[in-house]
């Protein structure tokens, strides 16, 4: 017999476990509704292109990480890694730049990256993002970042911080990645093999290496900020300023800016940031994002910025379940029939029914067991009440609804669907 297990890097969330999930996607969606974000879905699967063109040919996620398959018509498919270029597709085929802009909207869906799993990464993961599409000022990149913030908080994870950088754009980033790989030329001996290959493809992301003897030749290599042109520059000046006036709202909110703050994708121009947990370890960002002015363009819309961030609700949900005080919601049943002989299952299951076409949660325990066992049973789901039926509650037309969440004593109820349901709903 073979034994399966779920896939590598993948997992499979329990009953047990949802009530948190449920809590973090509510959060999610209650905190982009209260910003005017609308949601979107779209497919789990895009053309390859999409994401060779929008993420970039250079990154990791497009070189080694993607699931690519060639459909039954022999076109080329892949299972979306990130959102962004997905929601990027749907607003040029679509035609939202015809609604009021920016044209706010997020996501809560799963997606897939073929990476090393470990704590805190899989191949198949969760993410809540949202997307400001068709504004490109600062004000828009401080909404999304307040958002984040926003989001975390309201998860009651505490001890959070805001990392910020820019790198600007197209105008003024090729004269900074030509500083920054005559720096690195310079340390050529002493960086890691890695980032050996990607000094000429890709610079930045030498800036992002976690190798310790990489760390500290990247603490003092030029800085983006240094090398912005005159519009970048002032965007910069105007987010930082506007940040600092979100702690009139969050005196709590710590931010700063973090000069080797590069992002893992192609399509960023000047704004990125990240929130990091505390004592922030390994694969532990909880949300990183970024303005994308150039994407839409790259992948044929008209020139259009955008910005947006995506959190893993893996990590954050990891967060709220280490939570103490963390208040499960009751997700036992209203009430569990008690039922002791053949007579009393037939008119047990009957009274289920109509309970539940009434709305009332509840369960049958297993025919065939003791009182005791089935008392054992409607304890262990959690129930409110316990319904017995047995002979003498048939003759009488009265069962014994018995409370198991608190001390009060059982009390006699009509056997009919309208009579339990009262009495269940304490009306
Ligand atoms: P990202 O940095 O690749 O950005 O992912 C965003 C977040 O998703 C990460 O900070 C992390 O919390 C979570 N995440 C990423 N990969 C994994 C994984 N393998 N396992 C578990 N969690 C993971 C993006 O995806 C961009 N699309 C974000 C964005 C939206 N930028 C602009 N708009």
């Amino acid at each position: 017999m073979p034994s399966f297990r779920a896939p590598r890097g993948t997992y499979d969330i329990l009953p047990g476990d949802q009530p948190y999930w449920s809590f973090a996607m509510r959060t999610a969606a209650e905190v982009a509704s209260r910003f005017g974000y609308g949601r979107i879905d779209t497919p789990v699967f895009e053309a390859t292109d999409l994401f060779e063109r929008g993420v970039g040919d250079a990154t990791d996620i497009v070189q080694k990480e993607m699931y690519t398959f060639e459909d039954h018509g022999g076109d080329s498919m892949t299972l979306r890694p990130e959102g962004t270029a997905g929601v990027c597709r749907a607003y040029i085929e679509h035609g939202l730049h015809n609604q009021p802009q920016p044209v706010r909207m997020y996501y809560q869906a799963n997606f897939f990256r073929y990476e090393r799993p470990q704590a805190g990464r899989f191949r198949q993961f969760s993410q809540f993002g949202v997307e400001a599409i068709g504004d490109g000022s600062p004000y828009v990149d401080v909404e999304v970042m307040e958002l984040g913030w926003s989001f975390v908080r309201a998860l009651n994870i505490s001890g959070a911080s805001l990392r910020v950088n820019s790198i600007g754009d197209s105008e003024c980033r090729p004269a900074y990645l030509d500083a920054l790989r005559d720096y690195y030329r310079d340390h050529i001996d002493d960086i890691c093999d890695d980032d050996r290959r990607r000094l000429e493809r890709a610079p930045l992301r030498l800036l992002d290496c976690k190798k310790s003897q990489c760390q500290s030749i990247g603490d003092t290599a030029p800085k983006s900020t240094d090398y912005l042109c005159n519009a970048c520059k002032a965007h910069w000046v105007l987010v930082l300023a506007l940040l600092e006036g979100l702690k009139e709202t969050y005196p709590d909110l710590d931010y700063y800016v973090d000069h080797r703050l590069v992002r893992g994708l192609d399509y960023y121009t000047r704004t990125v940031f990240e929130i990091e947990p505390e004592n922030a370890a390994g694969q532990s960002t909880l949300l990183g994002g970024g303005r994308y002015d150039g994407l839409i363009e790259e992948i044929g819309g008209q020139p259009t910025p955008g910005i947006g961030f995506a959190s893993g609700l893996d990590r954050l949900v990891a967060h709220v379940k280490s939570q103490e005080d963390f208040e499960s919601p009751e997700i036992g049943p209203d009430v569990v029939i008690v039922h002791l002989g053949e007579a009393a299952g037939r008119r047990g299951a009957s009274l289920a029914a109509g309970l539940r076409a009434a709305g009332v949660a509840v369960l049958v325990a297993p025919a065939g067991r003791s009182m005791r066992a089935q008392m054992r049973y409607s304890n262990a789901l959690n129930a409110r009440y316990a319904l017995i039926i047995g002979d003498r509650e048939l003759e009488s037309g009265e069962g014994s609804l018995r409370p198991l969440q608190e001390d009060s004593g059982q009390a006699g109820v009509s056997l009919d669907v309208e009579a339990i349901a009262r009495a269940v709903r304490g009306a």
